[in-house]
């Protein structure tokens, strides 16, 4: 099977798979992933084949919906991609992309060991910023039931997975646990730019939340 289709019927799979999701981690999530990574993975020359592969299928089982288990996605994307007869070099390199993807705290570090997976990461966190970002940090608040925000809880610095996995607090908290810092760790030039103007709509967008807050504006 030539490239392209291979691409088609991912597209596919993962759309029927994820379509009905409501907790901000939808189809279209992953669209938006797909597309700004491609953006990103043709100004910084990596492999686009890769790229979508791992972009796609990023999110295709998240741990948060299986009891924390952090190996169903690269399980289930492998099995895919062997179905399609995609090669294997391609399969290892696209499930290490899964397993190496996701923020799991600040003070927790994940480094991703290729230019394509440097992509798809940040193509991710730009998901995260700027206006969608703000969006889907309350769709993800709802879903669990947080607030928006609440004065005497205040943001924690999580050192470990567990710890940011099992967080309870505000939705306005994830800003400065998460939001805020991702744009000083996009991998790729490309990504950093695009961060900037994101970055500075959520620093406006606080400011104002917190005048409207007080009764200020
Ligand atoms: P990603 O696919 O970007 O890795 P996650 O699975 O970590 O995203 O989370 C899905 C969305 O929900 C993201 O936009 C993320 O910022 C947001 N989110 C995650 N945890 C929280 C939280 N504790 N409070 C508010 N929003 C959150
Ligand atoms: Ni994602």
């Amino acid at each position: 099977m030539n490239k392209e289709s291979i691409l088609k019927q991912t597209e596919e799979y993962v759309r029927k798979k994820m379509e009905d999701e409501s907790s901000g981690h939808d189809w279209w999530h992953v669209y938006r992933v797909w597309k700004t990574a491609v953006h990103i993975g043709e100004q910084e020359k990596a492999d686009l084949f890769t790229v979508q592969l791992g972009a796609l299928l990023h999110d295709i089982a998240d741990h948060k919906f299986h009891g924390g288990d952090l190996t169903v996605g690269p399980r289930v994307a492998r099995e895919w991609l062997e179905g399609l007869k995609v090669e294997e070099g391609v399969i290892a390199h696209v499930c290490e992309i899964i397993n190496e993807v996701s923020f799991k705290g600040a003070g927790v570090e994940t480094r991703m060991h290729s230019s394509e997976g440097m992509v798809v990461q940040d193509a991710d966190r730009l998901d995260a910023i700027g206006a969608i970002g703000i969006a889907r940090a309350f769709a993800y608040g709802g879903y669990k039931g947080l607030a928006i925000y609440n004065p005497d809880i205040k943001p924690a610095e999580h050192e470990t997975f567990e710890q940011y996995k099992n967080n309870k607090g505000p939705s306005i908290n994830h800003f400065y646990e998460k939001l805020l810092l991702l744009k000083d760790l996009m991998n790729t030039k490309t990504a950093k730019k695009m961060a900037e103007e994101r970055h500075r709509f959520m620093e406006q967008y606080l400011d104002r939340f917190f005048k409207e807050w007080e009764g200020e504006e």
